[in-house]
This record gives C-alpha cells, structure tokens and sequence, in this order.
C-alpha cells in the first residue's frame, strides 16, 4: 500500500469526493486481486479473513456510493481469482457462487427482513432457515451422470474452475456411484481437513523438513490440488455435501429435504445444523455453535443460514456474487494486540531454525497466549516485526497462534530490526539457507543436540546400522542421561557400562537379558557395508538409492569422503565428478559438501571410525539365469504375488525392471486387466508372457 492509498483508505466511504473514490476503487480492485490469488492459485493468503471482507465491504460500499465508478475489474463481479494451471479447466454448468457475510446479530435481522420484504411475507407467515456451520475448506463440485462420479471440479472464479476428478476419486466420502441418482447430478460441498488429521500431516512434513500448512485450509487445498493424485490419496481428506448446481429432476421441496436426500446417499453433512424458526433461534444457533467450536474436529469460520423453502429460493435468486437467499454469519477473527517480548530461534529435528515471538501473554479467543510463531526470516522482514512492538496476535483457525501485523505508532524508540542469527543457537554450527529456500538450517548434523535424537534414531534403524533393541524409546533414555551422545557412543557403550551395569538394569524396561541382547546386537553391526553407512550418516537428501550411488560409484568410505571434501570448492575435479553422478545433481552436492565441511560431522566421523569397519562396496555379481541382463515390464493384476514381490524376484535375477514400454524391453508380462502397455507390447513387436509363461522362464 502506497502512502496516498494508506491515507486515503482512512477515509469513510461515505465522506470521500468522487476522484477519491475512483482512487480508492482501483487501489481496492489492485489490493484484492492481489490476495485473491495468493488465496485461490498459491494457497498462501497474505491477509486475515476479516481484513480481506474489510476490504471486500469497502470497496461495495464506496460502490454503493457511486455506481457509476464500479469498475470492470471491480472484486463484486467477481468470486475469487482465475484457476491455476496445471490442471484442465472446467466450465461449470451452473456457477459457483459465493455468501454475503453478516457480522452483527442486526446484519442477520436485516437478512431476515430483507428476504420477508422481497417475497411479500406478512407477519403471520413463517420463514423457516436452515443454519449450518460454515465449513472453512474450499468448495468442490462432483458432477455426476447416470448415477456415476464423472468429473470433480474446484470453485475456481466461480465461472470456471480446475478439474479435480482423479484427486477427488481418492477421497473416501466422496460415493463414486449412486443408485438412485437423477441422470445429471451436481453435488456441492466443502472439501476440509479435520483438525487432528492437519496437525499429524504438519508433524509429518516438519520431521521431512518440508514447509507447514498455515491451517487446515490450506493443507486442504494444497492437498486437493496436488497433481498426482496419489499424493492427494494419502491426504486426510473429507467431504461435506450441502448444495448442488445442475440437475435433471429435483432433489426435494426444501433444503432440510435436500439434505437427508444427500444424507441417504452417503454424503456427510455439515453438523450440527439446525431447522430455525425464526431470528431469535438463528440467533441461538450461531451462540451455541461458538462455543462449541473448539471441541468440533474441523475449523469453522462461520455459520450459514439458508432459506428452507426452495420455491422461495428460486424466488429469491442472486445478487452480483451471492444469493438472496442465504447468508453466512461470521465469527469475530480471534485477535488482540499485546507486546513482543523477545523473539527465540527454535531448532527442529531437521535442523530448521524457527523464530518464535515470546510475548507478554494475552488472551485471544479465550485462550491465553505467549509464544506466537514468526514462520521464518522472511516472514519477520516482511512485516518488519521488531523486539518491544505491539503486535496483533491471531489464533487462525484455532491452531498455531500468529503475528498478523505490528502496530507502528506503538513501536518503542530505538527498537532496531531483528537480525536473524546465522548460528544455530544450540550448537553454534553455522545456518545456512541455499538460495530459493525459506528455511534456514543448522549444519551441525549429529553434534546438534536438537538434531541428535532424531539423527540416533535413523542411524540405528532398520535400513542404516539395523541394531535391534535400540528403539526410539531406548535412544531418547540413553541420550538424555548423557550416556549416548552421537554415534561412536553406541559402540563404547558396552565397555563404559559393564561395571556399572546394575544401573542400566534397574531401569524400567531392562533386564539383564534384554541388556546382553543389546550388547550383542551392537557387537552383530560393527562391520557395515558402505552405502548403509553413508544412508546412516543422516545427510539431507541422502536416502538409500542415493546412499548406493555414491557407495557404486566411490567404492571405499576414505575415497568418498576425500571426494566430498575436495567438493566443496566448486571449481574442482572432484566436484564435477560428483554432480556427473546420474540422479545427482547440484541441491544434493550441496548438503553434501555441507555436512563435510562441518569440523564437527568430521569428529563424528572419525570417532565413529575407530568403532567399526566399513566395508568396500562390492557390486552384486551377475547372475547368471535366463531373464540376466533383459529389461521386463510388469502389467496388470498378477495372480501369484505382488507387484513388488515379482519385481524383486526379476531383480535378484538380473532383470532390469522397467515402468513403461520401450523399444528396449524384451518381455511384458501380462496379468489380469492389463492395459495400454499389454496393447504398446503388442504394437512393438515386444514378447508378452502370460504369468504363467514368466513363471516357466525363470523356472519359479
Ligand atoms: S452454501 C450459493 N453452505 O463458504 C452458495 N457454503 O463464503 C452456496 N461454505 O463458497 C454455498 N460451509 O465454500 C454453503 N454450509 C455451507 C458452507 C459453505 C462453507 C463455503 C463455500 C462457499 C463459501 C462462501
């Protein structure tokens, strides 16, 4: 915002000139198309719902004032941005509308009186409404036809949204078929994610280091739009049904009878809602419903009030963006102002620094708050948030409290702009940030104790140094009590507890027989190969396929790590060579050259050194049997095993196992149901075995 635009934005609507007003219209068309789509295309708004309806009822009514100045890009003709790309856009039959809002218990009797006005009600009449919550998710239209799911589309502009049909289809409250269906049906609802379910996502993505949902909003869209919907299929997702756009025949004669119609097809509803009869017990609702909205499992925003009669809707109709008919009741955005006392830096288990506001506590939404997150360095300069301000504190959704904006004229004499620290506060590593990335991470690795725990538990799991007997649980224990405090300890623990080994058995949990089976497991692991060791070391990035690659490639741990080292100068031989690797490129070089170029890592490496032996890596010898060296396609059910199985199978037979077919495959094995492949086989003249055929060949 400009300052001519700030100052102007103080004025009231209706004590603007008319070339003030025609300022004000375009800085608001600007403004909200702007948060428009970082809401709808880059699922990251910028603002605060009830500062985005501020804007949205601004703009309205400086309209209101002057007609004449409504623009053809004014936001009141249109519902949100346009679609993203990336997905196939879709018309929709009948438009996607959006609610007037109310906020005031006189903006719900205005709505009342307005619908009685325009229907010719008399007093003696009764107006029934349906008052449900206000799912805060994003809307989805599930297009149905001869009673089958055929296309799912998101809200989009209203006009014309994204087709969502694939990603939709994974979402188990979505009925694919419908018995009784009218030939076309259009159900309407809200895709959302529950709250439990967002908060294991983000406690999932923040372990893989991969950046937070702002709120189950968010993590909804972000889901549903993925564009591989196996990525949306392992999303919690829900679906509530509570409307419709086109159809063949109608559902009912209200929507209360609509909504047991959606009921009666296995859609979930939108509850509790609430047949009202008249203000006063919509009014009723709206109180019980906030107050029970912290113990509902999904975010609410709002509720909605709906006209019952659908002959009245009909009636009713639309106005510009939203019906006559229904209006959405907003809660008050949960916020307060109160003082940034200090800002701390919080370490994750993946090295991420976090800045974390500490604040002189508040109570919001009924909740007292003292720690408010910051997201990140960006974050706190974008909003330029400095130690001793009064900022606005905002519980979004109930879930992690934010800092929404800083009050300026309250900002304290001589408070100076935050310097993000660039060493990590519990090691004093450095934190690095690669270029295009929001996070700032500490390179301390495995002598960070915020990273240690994390970094223990992959080294002793399954596909690393696999020693059973060293759980979670057992790791957390040893590490806490000092007794194991990076890796090298592991295999020193024996010889440092033998004597006091009275000690560790009167632990919870141990025996002595459970401490000799863990001394002996330690013992089985001492010799390790060379790509399980590299995958051990935790490095980012550095997974097992990509542990193997380097071990292939470098064959002695002395090697690779007199590589890595040379690496980092990015003008070396040694640096070429490794970003030359296939499937290597120049991020993956990057973390690893990092975490070579930490003295610390290079101590654990060498402590760990002393402990065990890494073996060469040895190349699997070629097998020799009929399938060796031939590249085989896998299509169709296959009866016998699994797909993973029988890739296995053709692996340790030295087969190449390919995704698709080429040219170069030599077999397609064909099972039940196959598809295009089992058809390209046949096209390029490549042998197709039956299951039983490839049974035959590798003589399983
Ligand atoms: S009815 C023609 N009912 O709120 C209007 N919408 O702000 C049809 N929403 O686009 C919408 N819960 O995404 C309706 N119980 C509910 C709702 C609901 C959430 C969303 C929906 C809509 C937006 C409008």
């Amino acid at each position: 915002m400009t300052a001519e635009t700030r100052s102007l934005r103080e004025i009231a609507p209706e004590k603007l000139t008319q070339e003030e007003a025609a300022a004000e219209l375009a800085a608001l068309a600007a403004e909200i198309a702007a948060h428009d789509r970082a809401y709808y295309q880059e699922d990251a708004p910028t603002v605060s719902d009830a500062e985005y309806d501020a804007l949205r009822r601004r703009n309205e009514a400086i309209e209101a004032r002057f007609p004449e100045l409504r623009r053809d890009d004014s936001p009141s003709r249109r519902v949100g941005a346009a679609p993203a790309t990336g997905f196939r856009k879709v018309r929709h039959a009948v438009p996607m509308l959006s609610l007037g809002n109310a906020f005031a218990d006189e903006d719900v009797q205005e709505f009342e009186a307005r619908v009685r006005r325009f229907l010719s009600l008399k007093d003696e009449d009764r107006l029934e409404v349906v008052a449900e919550p206000k799912i805060d998710g994003l809307s989805c239209s599930l297009r149905y036809e001869g009673g089958r799911l055929v296309q799912a589309a998101t809200r989009g502009d209203g006009t014309e949204g994204e087709d969502v049909t694939a990603n939709v289809m994974t979402l188990a409250d979505v009925p694919k078929t419908i018995a009784d269906a009218p030939e076309v049906l259009e159900v309407r609802g809200e895709v959302y994610m529950d709250r439990a379910e967002f908060v294991k996502l983000n406690e999932r993505r923040a372990e893989r280091g991969e950046p937070l949902f702002a709120n189950p909003r968010n993590a909804a869209a972000g889901s549903l739009r993925q564009l591989d919907p196996k990525v949306t299929a392992r999303r919690p997702l829900g679906f509530f049904g509570y409307s419709w756009g086109e159809l063949s025949s109608p559902l009912g004669d209200s929507q209360w009878a609509v909504r047991e119609r959606l009921r009666s097809w296995g859609f979930r509803l939108n509850e509790p809602a609430r047949l009202c009869a008249d203000v006063q017990e919509m009014l009723d609702y709206y109180r019980e419903i906030g107050l029970q909205r912290a113990e509902l499992p999904f975010d609410i925003d709002g509720v909605v009030y709906k006209v019952n009669r659908l002959d009245w809707q009909d009636r009713l109709g639309f106005v510009s963006r939203a019906p006559r008919w229904a209006i959405a009741h907003k809660f008050p955005a949960e916020q307060a102002q109160t003082i940034l006392r200090d800002i701390v830096i919080q370490v994750g288990r993946t090295g991420a620094l976090t800045p974390v506001a500490i604040l002189e506590p508040v109570t919001v939404g009924g909740v007292v708050v003292s720690r408010a997150t910051l997201h990140n360095e960006d974050e706190i300069r974008r909003k330029d948030v400095r130690i001793g301000d009064t900022v606005v504190v905002q519980r979004a959704g109930d879930v992690i409290p934010q800092i929404v904006a800083v009050v300026p004229e309250r900002r304290p004499e001589g408070a100076t702009e935050y310097v993000f620290p660039e060493k990590c506060p519990e090691c004093d590593s450095d934190a690095v940030r690669p270029e295009g990335e929001a996070v700032r991470r500490c390179t301390g690795g495995l002598i960070c104790p915020a990273q240690a725990v994390e970094r223990l538990r992959h080294f002793v799991s399954r596909d690393a140094f696999d020693i059973e007997g060293l759980g979670d649980k057992q790791i957390q224990a040893f590490f806490e009590d000092g007794r194991v405090r990076q890796p090298a300890d592991i295999f020193t623990l024996e010889a440092r507890e033998r004597e006091r080994l009275d000690k560790l058995v009167n632990k919870p949990g141990w025996g002595k027989k459970s401490v000799e089976n863990l001394w002996r497991s330690i013992e089985a692991r001492r010799t390790i190969a060379l790509d399980r060791f590299i995958y051990a070391l935790g490095i980012r990035q550095i997974g097992q396929a990509t542990a193997r690659l380097l071990a292939r490639h470098y064959h002695t741990l002395e090697a690779w790590q007199k590589a890595m080292i040379e690496a980092a100068d990015e003008s070396t031989d040694a640096y070429a060579e490794l970003t030359a690797i296939d499937q290597i490129g120049v991020s993956v070089a990057r973390d690893l050259t990092a975490f070579f170029a930490e003295e610390h890592n290079l101590q654990v490496l060498e402590r760990l050194k002393e402990q065990v032996t890494v073996e060469p890596f040895t190349a699997p010898r070629p097998v020799e049997s009929p399938v060796s060296g031939k590249t085989v396609v896998f299509t169709g059910t296959l009866e016998t095993m699994s797909r993973p199985e029988a890739k296995a199978k053709a692996e340790s037979l030295g087969a190449k196992v390919a995704g698709s077919v080429s040219s170069k495959t030599d077999y397609v094995v064909v099972g039940a149901d196959a598809g295009s492949k089992a058809t390209k086989a046949r096209e390029l003249g490549v042998t197709t075995l039956t299951e039983q055929e490839w049974l035959a060949l590798i003589g399983g």
